[in-house]
């Protein structure tokens, strides 16, 4: 990376996953270490920017010269990102819930009776489509898009429908503890508009310093 290529600029990143509370002691939720995110963060910040991370929870250190916004469900998270804009750029890497529990029980559910309790959801807000229809969109925003199957083309269809600017794809496919959630590596697909890039199996950390590089080469262009 260059010397500080994204001073002056203001980066916005989501990592880890959302807690759905169903009552106190139980949730639901994606798997997501954050691992990816906190790189693409400290990436970020060492390149000079000023970074908001918000987070849900995750067991890693805050990057260095990143301003953290613990949050923990999807609501939270999206009120989170409204406060923090604007930004010059947000990557929005968390793997938020797409649904919550309808109703929260104050008070911890009973094993009590022989029928287990139904969970009946509803659906979280799209924070990353939302951030896209607003006002304040940022000049570049960037999602990603964990899939198992069809990877490059779900993540055409998602680039265009959710309205952002780059969608990184990567293949979760595999066995739920396989390599690349809670893992160090990642092989993933930069999808742009009419342009796609395979990138090698990397680390997290490299996958995050490359895609800051194009960041900067990409504000740099329209700048
Ligand atoms: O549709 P899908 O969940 O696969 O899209 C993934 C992308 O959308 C990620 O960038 C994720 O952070 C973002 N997202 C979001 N709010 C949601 C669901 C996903 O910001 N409720």
């Amino acid at each position: 990376i260059e010397h500080r290529p994204l001073y002056g600029k203001h980066v916005l990143v989501t990592a880890g996953p959302t807690h759905e509370p169903i009552d106190p002691v139980r949730y639901l939720a994606n798997r997501s270490s954050g691992k990816q995110g906190y790189a693409i963060a400290a990436a970020a910040a060492a390149a000079g920017a000023q970074v908001t991370l918000v987070s849900g929870p995750v067991h890693l250190a805050t990057p260095l010269g990143v301003d953290r916004v613990d949050v923990g469900s999807a609501q939270e998270m999206s009120d989170a990102v409204r406060a923090a804009m604007p930004a010059d750029v947000a990557i929005m890497v968390a793997a938020v819930a797409d649904w919550r529990p309808r109703d929260f029980k104050g008070e911890k559910m009973k094993k009590r009776g022989s029928a287990p309790p139904a969970l009946i959801l509803s659906e979280n807000p799209d924070i990353l489509a939302s951030v896209a229809a607003s006002a304040d969109r940022p000049d570049l925003l960037i999602g990603f898009a964990a899939e198992t199957n069809d990877v490059v083309e779900n993540a055409r269809k998602k680039r265009k429908s959710k309205g952002v600017d780059w969608i990184v794809a990567n293949d979760v496919s595999g066995p739920p503890d396989d390599s690349v959630m809670g893992g160090d590596d990642n092989k993933v697909h930069l999808v742009r508009e009419g342009k796609v890039e395979h990138w090698d199996a990397m680390t997290k950390q490299d996958v995050a310093m490359k895609l800051v590089t194009q960041i900067a080469e990409r504000l740099t262009e329209d700048a």
